[in-house]
């Protein structure tokens, strides 16, 4: 079986690059020459772990090849993955569709024998259908069907996301697509991954329910974690045990400084912007919206209140930039907003993140760049804790302590425990749970003895 993926950003490569794994021959197609050209020198232009072995195992099969050539590269293709960014709007944040409607448009003279065109990409209801009519258009008699076949794969964890999904969507009434797509997901099959067959409206419509959904849980814990701090109730043991509840279920429920990343804050927008456009609004999503900006504002300003509301001068150490660990995506991540803001109210920063320096560069400005956590705490007046690396889990708290101008660390992923700041004695904020000030440590290690 041989099959075409045009794209090879995030979810192209990624994809592109199971189904070969799964035993399809696949070609990526991309328009930018530097990226293939990356790829056909064996490097992988984003960073993902366990990709890199992936790719290098494909490609020497022979069954992954990369061109920036669409008719070489859809040669004899049973199906046509569209896999092109579908970045927001910036006048109304609705998605901008011009790169898949502009793929449709080239494809669509080159189709010679049956093809099941698939958007993979995160569009809007509506798309498949106007990419059929599109590609009929342009040429009337090519022999093809469209599916919608939304990725709900993670940054991160985007390999074992893809190969274990809890399920796949596709979205067609053609019931010969359906058996193409059938036979390309045969190994899932057979594991016995639910396969939901619905029609390309469904299906649209389940990938931006399901992220707005989950965007949406994040935003009620962390609501609930201000709740918290002003009660004096531990928010990290709320979520637990609503997790515990079954209809509720315990992942996404990590109360943290917001989220962040290139689909959440994207396709909540353009799940309101169709709302609108149909004269439904999402209104609940509309609010989480509106609630995670400001929380990723809120950040800086809890930085800035730590500091009796003036960080002139002061040394801010940032631990974690990527809007979550194990990728180097910066994208809409909260250090975006936070790190500016403190530079605004006259604060120094100092920064380091495992992967995400060289994206962060663009974006972020007078920033003094360290290559590991206790060259970032050397001189500084405050840790922040903006991403929860494994790294920073297990750090050496009195090493850090002694390189500071004075101990004191904002937890905003939550990634230690009260129990063991209070050892250490530092001044600790962290998330939805109670404030620990130097005199509750001392108190506490005197009644240790
Ligand atoms: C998300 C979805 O989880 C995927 O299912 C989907 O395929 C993908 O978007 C997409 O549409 O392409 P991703 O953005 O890679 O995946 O990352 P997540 O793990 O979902 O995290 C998103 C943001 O939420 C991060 O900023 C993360 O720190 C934050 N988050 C997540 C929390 O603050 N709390 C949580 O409990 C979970």
């Amino acid at each position: 079986m041989r099959i075409a993926m045009i794209g090879t950003g995030y979810v192209g490569l990624v994809s592109g690059t199971c189904f070969a794994e799964f035993g399809i021959n696949v070609t990526g197609i991309d328009k930018d020459e530097n990226k293939i050209n990356t790829l056909l020198n064996g490097e992988i232009p984003i960073f993902e772990p366990g990709l890199d072995v992936l790719v290098e195992r494909q490609t020497a099969a022979g069954r992954l090849k990369f061109t920036t050539d669409l008719a070489e590269g859809i040669k004899g293709a049973q199906a046509i993955f569209i896999a092109v960014g579908t970045p927001s709007r910036r006048e109304d944040g609705h998605a901008d569709l011009s790169y898949v409607y502009q793929a449709a448009r080239e494809i669509a003279p080159l189709l010679e024998d049956y093809t099941v065109i698939v958007t993979k990409s995160t569009v809007p209801v509506g798309t498949a259908r106007e990419v059929e009519r599109i590609i009929r258009e342009v040429n009337p008699n090519a022999d093809f069907d469209v599916a919608s076949n939304p990725e709900f794969l993670r940054e991160g964890a985007a390999i074992e996301d893809f190969m274990r999904p809890d399920r796949v969507v596709i979205g067609t009434d053609s019931e010969r697509a359906q058996e193409v797509m059938r036979r390309i997901y045969r190994p899932l099959y057979i594991n016995e991954t639910p396969i939901v067959m619905v029609a390309p409206e469904t299906s649209e419509l389940i990938k931006y329910a399901s992220n707005a959904f989950l965007a949406t849980k994040i935003t009620f814990i962390n609501e609930i974690a201000n709740l918290c701090e002003q009660t004096g109730a531990n928010v990290q043991q709320v979520a637990k045990a609503m997790g515990l509840d079954g209809r509720i279920g315990g992942k996404f429920l990590h109360a943290g400084p917001g989220y962040g990343g290139s689909c959440f804050p994207k396709d909540t927008l353009a799940l309101a912007q169709i709302g609108q456009k149909h004269g439904t609004p999402q209104t609940i999503v509309e609010q989480v919206i509106e609630a995670n900006s400001n929380r990723q504002a809120d950040m800086a300003q809890r930085v800035i209140n730590a500091f009796g509301g003036d960080v002139k001068g002061k040394t801010i150490g940032i631990l974690g930039i990527a809007f979550k660990p194990n990728t180097d995506d910066v994208r809409d991540a909260p250090s975006l907003v936070v790190v500016p803001l403190l530079q605004e109210a006259g604060a120094n920063i100092k920064a380091y993140d495992p992967e995400a320096r060289e994206q962060a560069e663009k974006h972020l400005k007078n920033v003094d760049w360290k290559t590991n956590a206790y060259d970032v705490a050397e001189g500084a007046d405050a840790l922040v804790i903006l991403t929860e690396w494994n790294e920073f889990r297990a750090l050496g708290l009195n090493d850090l302590k002694e390189k500071m101008n004075q101990p004191l660390l904002l937890d905003f992923r939550n990634i230690y425990t009260e129990a063991e700041i209070k050892a250490r004695g530092f001044n600790y904020i962290s998330i939805g749970r109670p404030e620990i000030k130097l005199e509750d440590c001392s108190a506490q290690l005197k009644k240790a003895g």
